[in-house]
């Protein structure tokens, strides 16, 4: 009797199934989690630093399937996980030993993607390209950064080309410097506007901490230390709840002297790792699956790495026209805070006001963190809940900027919507 490669495999393997004529397909946010976010210090401090990145992105996969048991294992199509950085503990095809460290079978094949700070991202709208077109009908996507094991630019070497051919300054390659450029271009975009902007994301993060809106989307993670042993992370290290306005504008400006870039008006650098799970809406009906989000459409575009910071506006624009939707539709906004200076360009350029009560109800990167790859998905998962919150609101929108001078936008549908307020389709004023 022969056996088929299937069936000697180690592990359960589905079998290919012919569909009949092709359609593209609607594509759902089944779910979203994320680590804690850390504080990517140096010299062994934060609470990740000696825990490894591949351990905090297991750790999600694991809690999404946990939390998911109506999902047989071997249903998962691909596992697709961004690092910016992918060498030592991010390296070695993350996606693929991440799904098998997390106990999915080995016949669930996974891959490693990257576009820096859009890292998950893109994994997102990759893997959703494949559920519309048919390919898979359920997966993971995902992102990690370890900023403490990995700092930015580790074993980067730029082609000098770039430098000597004039194709950039050098200006592109330091993210801070690209944020004081932004100040340059729009002068009216003061410090101070900046710093009241980050005090505002600290104060909302706050709320909705105390208001308990944070926690649900967390997965607690086993933290090792060699002085202290074990402990749990349940809980984001980078807020600063405490901040003020004076604390704020009495902090340096470490990318240019009397620059406007601090340390309270970027995001920090950080450690943290999300995922979430991605299926054709035939499918998450089939498996009895919940709908937090139906995608639209996305977008991303390329700008002048020296003011990567606009990146989100044309990247917008490309998403708004690939669904026929206009800014006017959007009823909530969830921007990643790389900078103040970053998103209040995109308001400014929108005519949204500076505290439009829209935009990153429950605070955002300046006061959470910004693990580079990983925060594309914490974007869509808090927009999740923010559905589930507001069904007046029909569609959102999450965007970020991208190292190197680009922009990322997706836009979501929200499945909860009851046709309410269609002015603006806002959410409560
Ligand atoms: C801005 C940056 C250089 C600061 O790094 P850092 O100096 O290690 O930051 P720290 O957290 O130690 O903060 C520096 C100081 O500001 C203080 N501080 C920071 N935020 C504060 C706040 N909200 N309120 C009061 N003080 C604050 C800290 O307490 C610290 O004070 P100390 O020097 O007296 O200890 C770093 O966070 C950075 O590069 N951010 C951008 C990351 C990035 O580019 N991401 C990619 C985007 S595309």
């Amino acid at each position: 009797m022969t056996t088929s490669a299937t069936e000697t495999a180690t592990s359960p393997t589905r079998a290919p199934q012919r569909r009949g004529p092709r359609q593209v397909r609607d594509v759902v946010f089944v779910d979203g989690a994320r680590t804690p976010f850390g504080r990517a210090g140096s010299a062994g401090k934060g609470m990740y630093a000696e825990t490894r990145a591949d351990d905090l992105i297991v750790a999600v996969i694991r809690e999404l399937l946990r939390r998911h048991p109506e999902i047989p294992p071997e249903r998962i199509d691909e596992v697709a996980i961004a690092a910016s950085t992918q060498i030592g503990d991010q390296g070695l095809t993350i996606g693929r030993v991440a799904g098998m460290l997390a106990g999915l079978p080995k016949s669930v094949p996974g891959y490693a993607i990257d576009r820096m700070c859009a890292g998950a991202m893109t994994a997102v709208t990759t893997i959703a390209g494949s559920i519309a077109f048919g390919a898979y009908d359920l997966a993971i996507a995902g992102g990690v950064e370890h900023m403490g094991r990995h700092p930015m630019g580790e074993g980067a070497d730029p082609n000098p080309r770039f430098l000597a051919d004039k194709l950039v300054s050098l200006d592109a390659l330091s993210m801070g410097a690209t944020a004081e450029n932004l100040h340059d271009r729009f002068p009216h975009l003061t410090r101070e506007r900046a710093d009241r902007y980050a005090l505002r994301s600290q104060e909302k993060f706050a709320k909705a901490l105390a208001e308990g809106r944070i926690q649900p989307d967390l997965v607690p993670v086993a933290t090792r230390s060699a002085e202290q042993g074990w402990g749990l992370a349940s809980k984001d290290e980078p807020p600063r709840p405490n901040t003020t306005l004076d604390d704020l504008a009495a902090l340096k400006t470490p990318f240019r002297p009397h620059g406007r870039i601090t340390a309270g008006n970027a995001a920090g650098l950080n450690d943290g790792a999300t995922a979430c799970i991605l299926a054709s809406s035939d499918t998450a009906a089939e498996l009895g699956l919940p709908v937090r989000m139906t995608l639209v459409g996305y977008g991303f575009a390329g700008v002048d790495p020296e003011v990567m910071g606009v990146g989100p506006i044309p990247s917008t624009e490309r998403a708004l026209a690939s669904t026929g939707l206009s800014i006017d539709d959007i009823g909530l906004f969830e921007l990643n805070e790389a900078f103040a200076v970053q998103v209040l360009a995109f308001l400014d350029h929108y005519g949204i006001d500076d505290d439009d009560p829209r935009v990153n109800p429950y605070g955002g990167a300046i006061a959470l963190g910004h693990p580079l790859a990983s925060s594309g998905v914490r974007l869509m998962t808090q927009l999740a809940r923010q559905f589930a919150e507001h069904p007046e609101v029909r569609y959102g929108l999450t965007a970020m900027c991208v190292g190197f001078g680009q922009g990322a936008s997706v836009i979501w549908e929200n499945p909860h919507y009851t046709g309410g307020s269609t002015a603006a389709n806002g959410a409560d004023q």
